[in-house]
């Protein structure tokens, strides 16, 4: 697809890899929509796209608000008649154990990662058969392929994101639209600022990281030239296919990261929900 001329919706544009998506698709000529809830961040966003001859709407919106979800699509359709790309790329990090993970933590994660992409997937469908065009891009991550304690609730809902980018490719056969999962690995943004943790204070992220820029130059070849999924990280394809063959693998390398994990400080059971941001 051709970016010039093109609306992209991006959910989670006011921070990070959304922001920096935001940014290269404008530069690209793409008419960009801004969706999050800091606002004040939204049109900072947004003025330095106008400000380099860009064109971008900033939209207060929850994502966990199915209100706010169809007055996403309604603005944009309003300003610009038509919707070319989403990027469901909103969401925010959990670390603690299954078992210290309570509903309304998992709710909320469900809600905002998964459940407001399945909504706006839902709502611009519609527009994009009748455009004869269009595509997803579903945000989610390496551990939406391969989940390690302390992960699991996070991970369950980047599991949702590519289950539903596979379900929809067959389903969308034929109509012009198209959808990929990228799957980032750990990203120097404010994800782990941001992150909610439970008894896990030690995590932090770990080995190297790479630029939301990256990311978002990602995004756009996907968007470009649209494939099934994207990866940033070649040995992390290794380590997908390891893990379908023998999970035995996973679990020696999961009990492994476990004891290290208690070994930096966290204590699985510990009831308080901290943040750093
Ligand atoms: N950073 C990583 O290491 C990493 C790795 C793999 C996958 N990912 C995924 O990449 C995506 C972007 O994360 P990031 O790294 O760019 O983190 P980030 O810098 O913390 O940005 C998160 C974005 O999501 C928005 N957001 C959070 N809750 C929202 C809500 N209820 N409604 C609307 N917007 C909401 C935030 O905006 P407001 O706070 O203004 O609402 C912000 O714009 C996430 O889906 C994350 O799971 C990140």
């Amino acid at each position: 697809m051709e970016l010039r001329g093109s609306v992209v919706v991006v959910t989670g544009a006011s921070a990070g890899i959304g922001r920096a998506t935001a940014i290269a698709c404008a530069r690209r000529g793409a008419r960009v929509v801004l969706a999050a809830r800091r606002i004040d961040r939204l049109n900072d966003v947004a003025e330095a796209i106008t400000g380099t001859g860009g064109e971008a709407l900033a939209v207060r919106c929850d994502v966990g608000q199915l209100a706010d979800i169809n007055e996403l699509v309604r603005a944009t359709l309003e300003r610009f008649g038509r919707i070319d790309v989403l990027v469901n790329n909103a969401g925010f990090g959990f670390s603690g154990t299954i078992e210290d993970t309570p509903d309304d933590v998992m709710r909320e994660l469900l809600e905002v990662n998964y459940l407001s992409a399945f909504r706006l997937t839902r709502a611009v469908l519609p527009i994009m058969r009748k455009q004869r065009s269009g595509h997803i891009v579903n945000v989610s991550s390496v551990v939406g392929k391969i989940s390690f304690p302390f992960h699991g609730a996070y991970s369950a809902t980047k599991f949702a994101m590519c289950a539903m980018t596979e379900a929809l490719r067959g389903e969308l056969s034929g109509s012009g639209v198209t959808a990929t999962a990228v799957l980032p690995a750990s990203t120097r943004t404010e994800f782990f600022d941001a992150q909610q943790s439970i008894g896990d204070h030690s995590a932090a992220p770990a080995g190297p990281q790479q630029s939301a820029e990256r990311v978002a130059r990602a995004i756009v070849r996907s968007v470009n030239h649209p494939t099934p999924e994207v990866n940033l990280v070649a040995p992390m394809r290794l380590a997908f296919g390891l893990n379908a063959f023998f999970p035995i693998l996973r679990d020696m390398a999961g009990r492994v990261f476990y004891r290290q994990r208690k070994r930096g400080g966290a204590k699985p059971g510990a009831a308080n929900i901290t943040t750093r941001r």
